[in-house]
């Protein structure tokens, strides 16, 4: 069905354009991982500094051998996680041919193989890896639906592959001797990690719990509060669960049922739903900070920072 788009995607990207495709977590805008201008015109595009690297996206873990060492920890968490939303930082090998442009010079680079059948049959018919960040422009929202894209960036040839199953980005992880350490919480939870793997040392990088420390992130355009126990005048309203909270401009509720599954899978759309109302801000309803929702949060606190 997608088969012709596809083609032309594979067309585009050959000849060093830019393409945004369907991933199971979010959309991603990508390009040609060994093309320096290719990658160039993704940090262009997104508005993104270069020393923000992209995540290398690859059909499987040969081609991924072919490019990364890997060691005993890598090859474990890929052979559970893999296709998934695991973003492994690999060092490159010296047959490597991705531009230093995606990794900001160094030889780390983050890389994963998608759970989603548009990318992995467009993945396996290049004889490339795709660099592709999230297909929003920097620091505001990433994009679960291609309705959801940005006026700018809709302009870029897509292929719709429907509404992202998980909704929320990949989980960033560097191994260690003793574990792994998390760059970014995302898709692939804690606790799914320690379930498979309970001999592990799990680190939390800890800028990442202080959204002070963090530049603004995942955000939409008007100001957002977060764990509200009431809602203002004028404020849209994000809610979770069942309680009291109302907005008079619009109320979305992540999920009445309080399954942080259906919460991710719905959290992009509905913040820019709430986004495009008439609202003076978004209020958000308190989160339970486990499991997923300690992604939710993460996301929430960084989007409802407020720049100094
Ligand atoms: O789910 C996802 O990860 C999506 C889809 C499209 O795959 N991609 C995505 O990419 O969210 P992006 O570029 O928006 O976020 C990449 C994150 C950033 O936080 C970046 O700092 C981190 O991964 N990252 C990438 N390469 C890295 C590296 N070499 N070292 C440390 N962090 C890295
Ligand atoms: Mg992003």
């Amino acid at each position: 069905m997608h088969q012709k788009r596809i083609d032309e995607a594979k067309k585009r990207l050959f000849s060093g354009e830019l393409v945004i495709f369907p991933t199971e977590t979010v959309y991603g805008i990508g390009g040609n991982a060994n093309n320096k201008t290719a990658i160039q015109l993704i940090y262009q595009t997104k508005k993104r500094p270069f020393d923000n690297p992209l995540i290398c996206h690859f059909a499987n873990i040969e081609e991924i051998k072919k490019n990364f060492k890997l060691k005993k920890k890598d090859k474990e968490l890929a052979s559970v996680f893999w296709p998934g939303p695991l973003t492994l930082i690999l060092e490159k090998n010296k047959y490597s041919k991705i531009t230093s442009l995606v990794s900001n010079k160094k030889n780390l680079v983050g890389c994963r193989i998608p759970n989603n059948k548009i990318a992995l049959s467009l993945l396996s018919e290049l004889n490339f890896p795709l660099a592709a960040p999230s297909a929003n422009i920097a620091s505001k929202t990433s994009v679960t639906s291609v309705n959801d894209l940005d006026d700018n960036l809709k302009k870029i040839f897509h292929i719709d592959g429907g509404s992202s199953v998980l909704g929320l980005e990949s989980t960033v992880i560097k191994t260690t001797d003793t574990g792994c350490k998390i760059l970014r919480l995302g898709s692939l939870t804690i606790e799914e990690i320690k379930n498979k793997f309970a001999n592990y040392e799990i680190e939390i990088e800890n800028s990442i719990l202080s959204p002070g420390s963090q530049l603004k992130h995942y955000s939409p355009k008007k100001p957002i509060r977060i764990n509200v126990n009431i809602v203002k005048k004028n404020e849209a309203l994000l809610n979770f669960g069942k309680n009291k909270l109302n907005s008079s401009i619009k109320n979305l509720n992540l999920s009445t049922e309080e399954n942080l599954i259906e919460a991710s899978h719905n959290f992009y759309n509905y913040l820019n739903i709430l986004d495009i109302t008439e609202c003076s801000g978004i209020a958000v309803a308190p989160i339970p900070d486990h499991d997923l929702g300690k992604t939710i949060n993460d996301r929430l606190k960084r989007a409802s920072h407020k720049d100094e």
